[in-house]
């Protein structure tokens, strides 16, 4: 890992705490200059005073275009330019009961988990172009390939960021821009009250199920708070940029999980082939798809 990041520029939203903190400390400890947007000003200012020369604390509400275009900006303005972005800010989303779901607790959980991650790549692309590539992790989660009751509308955000990581990491390769898909497990992180970040606009704290990892004694909340160490998920995003791996995991123990998905996809691509109503349909046109280079 040595030198890696050494006077590379990176943009790092949530910086502030849990995964996104641990990331600060660890490219700061590497070398790297780095931008932290986030909403949380004192712990930002704090971090400024711990590292002068090499963090640039933003105000920024990732939901907002303009906010995550001044961002973007300062990382030129400090450093000259921007190497690494890590779409990283995030909370727990909004709660998943139907009946008590409103549309502003909605969209503020797609605005923030899903909308800030395509924003944060269209304003950090055209300054990594201008330096002949760079490096982007969005974060998903493993809730990104497999959706437990409780918490749907953050997986379906989280499914959502794999999806079009998938594709576009394929559309930046030319570009010479590396995409890695951040899909962590449980990290002990304050994620379980992040509803403390969330604004008024966004439903606030719902009193029924308002935040999908915060239902106190909470399963998810329990897992969080025994899960590893947000310094950890940093070295990994580290080792993953530096080999150019598509998917980031960190903890292996999901696998038999995602292959039980897997398995019942399998079972309904079976069905699909025993199915009499497929039976009419007499020859089928060559696929072209999955495209010839998909990125490991
Ligand atoms: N902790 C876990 O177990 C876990 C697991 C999988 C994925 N994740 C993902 O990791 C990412 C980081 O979460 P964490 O666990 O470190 O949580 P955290 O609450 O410790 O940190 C989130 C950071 O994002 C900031 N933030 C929240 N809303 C923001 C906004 N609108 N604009 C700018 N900054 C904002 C917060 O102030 C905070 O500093 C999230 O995207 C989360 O979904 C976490």
């Amino acid at each position: 890992m040595a030198d890696q990041l050494r006077d590379k520029v990176a943009l790092i939203t949530g910086g502030c705490s849990g995964i996104g903190l641990g990331t600060v400390e660890l490219f700061v400890a590497e070398g790297a200059c780095v931008v932290v947007a986030d909403l949380q000003d004192d712990k930002g200012a704090v971090l400024e005073q711990r590292f002068p020369d090499r963090v640039r604390y933003v105000h920024c509400d990732v939901t907002q275009e303009a906010d995550i275009a001044k961002a973007t900006a300062a990382a030129k303005e400090a450093f000259g330019g921007l190497d690494i972005l890590f779409n990283n800010a995030g909370s727990g989303g909004a709660g998943a009961g139907i009946p008590e779901m409103t549309v502003e607790a909605w969209d503020g959980t797609m605005n923030l988990l899903l909308r800030s991650v395509m924003l944060g790549m269209k304003h950090a692309i055209p300054l990594m172009r201008a330096r002949g590539g760079g490096s982007i992790v969005n974060t998903a989660s493993i809730a990104g390939l497999i959706s437990g009751a409780g918490s749907e509308p953050y997986s379906a955000t989280k499914y959502a960021v794999v999806a079009m990581s998938e594709g576009w990491a394929q559309q930046l390769a030319p570009m010479n821009i590396g995409l890695s898909v951040l899909c962590p497990g449980y990290v002990r992180t304050r994620i379980a009250d992040s509803a403390r970040a969330r604004q008024d606009r966004y439903g606030g704290v719902q009193p029924v199920r308002g935040d999908s990892f915060a239902a106190a004694g909470s399963n998810v909340a329990q897992s969080v708070a025994a899960g590893i160490d947000p310094d950890i998920v940093g070295a990994r995003v580290v080792e993953a940029v530096r080999d150019g791996n598509l998917y980031i995991f960190t903890d292996p123990r999901f696998r038999d999980v995602v292959e039980f998905r897997f398995a019942a996809i399998r079972a309904g691509f079976d069905q699909a082939a025993a199915s009499p109503a497929l039976k009419s349909v007499k020859a089928w046109a060559p696929l072209t798809y999955p495209p010839p280079e998909t990125p490991q």
